[in-house]
């Protein structure tokens, strides 16, 4: 009886053991570096419309991106991803834009905006 109930805790305590080294692989972020390369990359669709320095007020319509902080460009690319920034009424179309964009290529985006008129 006493063995049937260490083989119970030792059972307990692996599986326990087991949960909690699986919860730290999910919860560990890939580790995030700026590369200057992948935000050209990334940026060569967006020059179309913004400019390739940023300059241009797209199609008329938005604010000139080059000039905006690095924070609040990632703040605004997420919120058109949601579907949550409608600013001069072409919201959709900046949605559109990101659709398949990841967080950590919004990430690259905004670094490699807001070092485009410095
Ligand atoms: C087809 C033209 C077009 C393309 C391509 C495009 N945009 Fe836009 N972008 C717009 C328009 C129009 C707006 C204004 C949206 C609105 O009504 O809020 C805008 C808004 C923005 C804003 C917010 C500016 C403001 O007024 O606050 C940012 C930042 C931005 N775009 C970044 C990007 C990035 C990064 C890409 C490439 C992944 C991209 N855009 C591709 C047309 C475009």
């Amino acid at each position: 009886m006493k063995n049937r109930i260490q083989n119970l805790t030792l059972t307990l305590i692996s599986m326990s053991l087991l949960s909690v080294s699986l919860s730290a692989i999910e919860t560990t972020p890939v580790e995030y570096k700026y590369d200057n390369e992948v935000g050209k990359t990334l940026y060569k669709k967006c020059s179309a419309c913004h400019g390739d320095k940023g300059q241009n007020k797209a199609l008329g319509k938005s604010d000139v991106i080059g000039l905006i902080s690095e924070k609040e460009l990632y703040i605004s690319l997420k919120g058109y991803k949601e579907g949550k920034i409608n600013k001069h009424n072409m919201g959709p179309l900046m949605k559109g834009q990101l659709i398949t964009t990841t967080d950590n290529e919004m990430k690259t985006l905004a670094t490699y905006i807001s070092k485009l008129q410095k």
